[in-house]
């Protein structure tokens, strides 16, 4: 199974041990993301979301289990992925330019030739006219489209958004995500997104793997197979209700703790 293109998680598990107790964050899971596909993971905060991504970036080790990308065991390695944290530290001293800059400069590419390559995307991808603004003057939309262009441009197959749009408004949200799809379609990178608003995982995936929390786990794989490119008339049509549906109501099943839904 560890051949294919993609990223391949076999038996990955995280239990967290302090002060003689267990904590299991993440029970047993297989996940399987092909080259060039959008992936979503839903579920409840706590559910393990965020550690997926920490064991996949090699922040953390699991407590069982391997990742391989492209057939490559890459279990703890850092630095084969593109991740983007839930909160986009931007570099509050550095321009715009600068910090869509940064991930290539900390990979070695001198600063000067880094610029050269982030201009013209900054240009495209609605940046235009604010390459010498800092940080701090920019909208929330913004923000997250400079900190997203500098995932993207540290040029690794595989990307790691953490709820990349959960703090911004409606309005601005739903710009996003098509300006995200506009970037997937033109970058073809393989992308696991974490969010928990099922509306726009099914606006945006090719798979929604749906969770649950203590223990944090897999419950479903739901294929998406709407066709791309994709526009927001799709959230209307009876497919994508009953998608959304779907995801919904799974999440409500299983909404609650375990221990709880057995007292019930
Ligand atoms: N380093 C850690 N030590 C102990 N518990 C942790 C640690 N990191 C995360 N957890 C716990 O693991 C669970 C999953 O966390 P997380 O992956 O951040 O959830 P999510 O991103 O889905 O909200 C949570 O209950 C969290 O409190
Ligand atoms: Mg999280």
């Amino acid at each position: 199974m560890t051949t294919g293109a993609g990223l391949v998680l076999e038996d990955v598990s995280m239990i967290f041990r302090s002060g003689g107790q267990e904590f299991t964050a993440l029970s047993p899971l297989d996940l399987e993301v092909p080259a060039g596909r959008f992936i979503s993971l839903i579920g409840p905060s706590g559910c393990g979301k965020s550690t997926i991504f920490n064991i996949v970036a090699g922040l953390q080790a699991p407590t069982s289990g391997r990742v391989t990308l492209d057939g490559e065991d890459i279990t703890g390695m850092i630095g084969q992925v593109g991740y983007m944290l839930q909160k986009d530290l931007l570099l509050p001293w550095r321009t715009v330019l600068d910090n869509v800059s940064l991930g290539m400069e900390i990979r070695g590419i001198p600063l000067k030739q880094a610029r050269e390559r982030a201009l013209p995307l900054l240009h495209r991808y609605g940046l235009g006219g604010f390459e010498y603004n800092y940080p701090s003057s920019l909208s929330g939309g913004m923000r997250q489209r400079a900190a997203l262009l500098r995932t993207l441009l540290v040029d690794t197959d595989l990307i790691l958004l953490d709820e990349p749009f959960g703090a911004l408004d409606a309005q601005t949200k739903s710009q996003m995500q098509e300006w995200l799809l506009q970037l997937f379609g033109d970058f073809g990178r393989t992308v696991i997104f974490v969010t928990h608003d099922v509306e726009e995982a099914v606006f945006l995936s090719d798979d929604i793997y749906v969770m649950a929390s203590r223990p944090g786990r897999v419950i479903d794989k739901m294929p998406v197979d709407l066709p791309r490119p994709r526009d927001r008339s799709l959230v209307t049509t009876p497919r994508f209700v009953a998608m959304k549906k779907y995801c919904l109501d799974l999440l409500h099943t299983h909404g609650q703790p375990v221990e709880e839904q057995q007292a019930a």
